[in-house]
């Protein structure tokens, strides 16, 4: 396994390989790998011949008042467990490599990032489309796997790729959850033991909202109106959203018709968790 640190290195290599017919799989993560990021690279593996893990904590998508100074890093450990599942190439570049002067280029997708996350955070989705943007011009995959958990980030992508003609092949795997339900994610060691706890009322609450609908209730409200109800009776979670879009678009509905995402942010102090489930209605 190679650890690649300077950008015109990799875009050799990615060409080499390219020339050679290889199929280069890739999963941009920031790092501090957990299962999930793991189940990633298991399905990027399988559906290439080089697979590249980029590790690289994006200043540009954090705000000024959010964890980027704080946010967990360890190299050392990521790269021991990218060893074993026989990645080929992590690319961990440094901020000055990627950002080597003022950057005046940004990618903006428009609406599908002015809701939920995108609201209360300002940017945010700006930042991780231009750097993931830079990282398809750097290590010219062919295929690129993306959380479910992150389903906003997931969808603009894909619009991204699609308006900007990139030549590569989104995948969204399915959401890695602890045997408690709770959504694998870096920022669950900002947790103590009794948030811990109670952080899997968040998975719960999806789950009783996937009841509701199955049963029939067709009123997103009356959802959002049980699903706080969970959280703030089982938890010390401050809530910054619940909303239910529609799966593509998501623009929230009116009505809970074909296929919705339910999604959530809540705070449990300085962690914000997200999480979310698709449910196809009748
Ligand atoms: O999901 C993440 O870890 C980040 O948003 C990503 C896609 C690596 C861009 O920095």
């Amino acid at each position: 396994m190679k650890v690649v640190k300077k950008i015109k290195e990799m875009q050799k290599l990615a060409d080499k390989y390219r020339t050679q017919k290889k199929i280069i799989g890739f999963v941009p993560t920031m790092g501090y790998l957990h299962e999930g990021h793991l189940s990633l690279v298991r399905i990027a593996k399988k559906k290439s011949d080089i697979c590249v893990v980029s590790i690289f904590v994006n200043p540009l998508q954090f705000g000024p008042q959010e964890d980027y100074h704080i946010y967990p890093r360890d190299f050392p450990r990521d790269k021991k467990l990218l060893k074993v599942l026989g990645v080929d190439i992590i690319f961990y570049p440094e901020v000055k490599e990627m950002y080597p002067e003022e950057q005046l280029t940004f990618v903006q997708v428009r609406k599908l990032s002015e809701g939920l996350c995108g609201r209360s955070r300002p940017g945010h989705f700006e930042g991780v489309a231009t750097v993931v943007a830079k990282l398809f011009n750097i290590v010219k995959p062919h295929i690129a796997v993306f959380g479910q958990k992150d389903y906003q980030q997931a969808v603009i992508i894909k619009k991204m790729v699609k308006d900007l003609n990139f030549d590569v092949k989104i995948i969204i795997a399915p959401t890695v959850r602890e045997k408690d339900g709770l959504a694998c994610s870096s920022r669950n060691i900002y947790l103590s033991e009794k948030e811990r706890k109670e952080a899997v009322v968040l998975y719960q609450s999806l789950l009783l909202a996937k009841e509701m609908i199955t049963k029939g209730e067709r009123n997103p409200e009356e959802i959002i109106k049980e699903m706080k109800k969970l959280i703030t009776t089982k938890s010390s979670g401050k809530i910054d959203y619940i909303e239910i879009v529609d799966a593509d678009t998501l623009q929230p509905i009116k009505e809970i018709r074909g296929k919705v995402c339910i999604a959530l942010a809540v705070f449990f102090d300085k962690a914000r968790l997200i999480d979310n489930i698709l449910v196809q209605s009748g």
